[in-house]
């Protein structure tokens, strides 16, 4: 697609006063080939083409990027405005098909996953010829279950390499995979299981990270008390602990397996049927179940895969995100395989059994591309330069993703773990857009630290008024950040809750798609993101509603009532704060606030833990019963002369004496 750009200087300093990078020149030189676009002018024409000739430009893209066992005739139907779209509609196709039997029957022999076990030195790969022969053997233990197209199957798995081959084996035969994140805890996977309709859940003994066990079965078997509908568990032996397993409903993953043939004829699905659920958290207390279809999902995986990460061939493909969240779908398991590329699947932590753990995978498997959130980059950059010796000679490109990363760590990735020889790329997406939606492409996009800069094909943002819903147009503005067109890999429906769906995201603003975020658009054009505008915090990357811990708090016996706040924090971004009133009589003390963190722990899972719980004697509200999160808010930032106007408190003296409360424990 015509010559890599021309070395450019690399640092040009704007009037703001921002710096603006090129892709750096030492990037094309180790480069297999060149990237797939010329440089920021085809990026230019490609956009403007989704944006003017959608149909064209998708239509073209979906036969160019996946195998459809029979064509479609339609690309898209729908608006956001009804809320009804669909794309490529008489399609059909097989997710798993297009992930390995594509690549398998080309080379069986390339390898598809580069297993990182938990302790340095225990992993191995998996080739595309292996993969088509486990995903098909569990494709057809499931059928024996039971499992029909379009029955949703959960999945509560840690990061292994049976998680990818467990997806794949549902989408091979039309069923609709939901996983669980496996740091969630039993009611949480009950809420979901029930939720979906799962009828089967697999899983493991146990799960090893950071050095520490994680009682998955166990959970799991907690879960399942509420869950009459769930007939079959497959477990696999991951440790080998020794755990119950329920005659008739229990089945060990190795020894079914062993029953059937390895190879099993994938199953076309329709387009728009769906491929998963995935449940986050909104502005409310129940999670949504976040429904993808088939064709569309995998279009923007692969194309995002293709452009903005610019995956070649040869590459070896490092996402360091759990398969729990979207990240770990969208680039951990299909970007890579639909390109056909190694993907790492990377079961420990950042910090185990050092902080070189990273850039140890790096070096040993020659990884081209590295993803990971800005919260793990942090701690990472605390921990001392000392830590990233590596020289790390085929990286290309390196991906941030989750939350804002804040200018001085995005120079850190540059400079110290990039050496200046590969690209950033600030991705903004969601669970619900299914792939990356503003971002920069490798090779491609100048970028500036801190900034997402430039919106992907199909994507046309719009920086909307908050108070009016009027678009702001121009540039050097701010506002809130909305979609004008669809696009293939947006979310369809929530499950089971379509109303909800509408009234979230397309019913904000009509006709527009809303995302939840602030954003701005500078003097030239670029994109930034500013966070939530509502009450979902961001914690080391992951998305909690303070509704629902909240909703969590006042399950215990003690708590009257229960506000939660996001507080900055330096290394996960965004930290979980509750002010908790108590009821009459009971006594404040140590370890009741400890009490009130196990409960969120226990209710939701440990990541959405509390870090500080104040108790105080009442919260404050408006006369209507409001809670005024905005002062408590102002209180913890130490900004408490700046509270407004209080006089519209049912009764401000609460204020005082939580200020009290705040300063006693700080
Ligand atoms: C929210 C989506 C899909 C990625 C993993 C999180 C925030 C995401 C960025 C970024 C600033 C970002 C937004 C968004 N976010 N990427 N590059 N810069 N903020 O997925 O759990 O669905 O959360 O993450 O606030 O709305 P998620």
């Amino acid at each position: 697609m015509g010559e890599p750009s021309p070395p450019k200087s690399p640092v040009v300093v704007e009037a703001h006063e921002v710096a603006t990078f090129q892709p750096p020149e030492k990037m094309f030189a180790k480069h297999p080939s060149k990237p797939h676009l010329s440089g920021l002018e085809e990026y230019q024409q490609l956009y403007k083409e989704s944006i003017t000739e959608p149909n064209k430009f998708w239509g073209r893209l979906a036969r160019e990027l996946l195998t459809w066992h029979k064509d479609f005739q339609t690309v898209h139907s729908g608006s956001l405005a009804s809320g009804d779209n669909a794309w490529f509609l008489e399609g059909e196709l097989n997710a798993s098909y297009n992930c390995i039997d594509r690549h398998a029957f080309k080379d069986p022999n390339k390898v598809a996953i580069i297993y990182e076990a938990d302790e340095p030195g225990q992993g191995r790969n998996v080739t595309y010829g292996e993969l088509l022969r486990e995903v098909s053997k569990l494709a057809h233990v499931l059928t024996n279950m039971g499992v029909r197209k379009g029955d949703t199957v959960a999945i509560y798995l840690p990061m292994i390499p049976e998680a990818v081959v467990a997806l794949l084996a549902c989408s091979r035969i039309g069923a609709v995979h939901s996983v669980v994140f496996a740091g969630f805890s039993a009611d949480s996977l009950r809420d979901r299981v029930i939720d979906g309709g799962s009828k089967v859940v697999i899983t493991t003994d146990e799960g090893k990270r950071g050095g520490k066990l994680i009682g998955t079965k166990k959970i799991v078997d907690e879960a399942l008390k509420q869950c009459p509908d769930v007939g079959h568990v497959v477990v696999f032996k991951r440790t080998g602990a020794d755990i119950p397993m329920k005659p008739g409903r229990d089945f060990w993953w190795h020894e079914e397996v062993e029953k059937w043939p390895a190879y099993i004829p994938p199953t076309p699905v329709n387009s728009e049927d769906p491929l998963f659920l995935l449940y986050t958290s909104g502005s409310t207390g129940k999670p949504k179940g976040v429904m993808h279809t088939t064709g569309g999902y995998l279009l923007g995986a692969a194309a995002t895969g293709k452009y903005v990460f610019d995956i070649h061939d040869s590459d070896r493909y490092f996402c360091g995100g759990d398969v729990g969240w979207i990240t770990g779908h969208t680039y951990v398991v299909y970007a890579p395989l639909l390109l056909g590329v190694s993907t790492v699947v990377f079961e420990g932590t950042p910090a185990y059994p050092n902080f070189s753990r990273y850039w140890d995978i790096i070096e040993e498997h020659k990884v081209t591309q590295f993803y990971v959130a800005p919260t793990a980059l942090r701690l990472l950059k605390r921990a001392g330069d000392q830590h990233v010796r590596n020289e790390m000679k085929h990286l290309r490109v390196l991906g941030s993703v989750g939350e804002p990363i804040a200018a001085e760590v995005w120079k850190w990735y540059y400079e110290v773990v990039g050496k200046e020889k590969a690209q950033i790329v600030d991705t903004y997406w969601q669970t619900e857009t299914g792939s990356n939606a503003i971002t920069p492409l490798a090779g491609v996009t100048p970028t500036k630290p801190g900034c997402a800069t430039l919106p992907f094909f199909g994507i046309e943002p719009a920086i909307v008024d908050p108070v009016s819903g009027e678009e702001i147009h121009g540039n050097d503005v701010e506002g809130v950040l909305a979609f004008k067109q669809p696009w293939p890999s947006m979310a369809r429906t929530v499950w089971g809750a379509h109303k909800r769906y509408l009234d979230t995201y397309l019913h904000v603003y009509k006709g527009l798609y809303f995302t939840g975020d602030g954003a701005g658009r500078d003097h030239e054009g670029f994109y930034w993101i500013r966070g939530r505008v509502d009450d979902v915090v961001n914690v080391s990357g992951h998305r909690l509603s303070t509704a629902e811990i909240e909703a969590a708090l006042i399950e215990h016996a003690s708590v009257a009532e229960a506000a939660v706040v996001g507080v900055a924090d330096e290394l996960t971004g965004q930290a979980v704060n509750a002010f908790v009133a108590v009821k009459n009589g009971v006594e404040t003390s140590d370890a009741l606030r400890k009490e009130f963190i196990l409960q969120v722990r226990r209710s939701i899972g440990p990541f959405a833990a509390p870090k500080a719980v104040y108790i105080v004697a009442d919260l404050p509200k408006t006369r209507s019963g409001k809670i005024m999160r905005r002062i408590l808010r102002k209180i913890l930032a130490g900004e408490e002369d700046q509270l407004g106007d209080i006089s519209t408190l049912s009764d401000p003296s609460v204020v005082e004496k939580i200020i009290d409360v705040v300063h006693e424990a700080k």
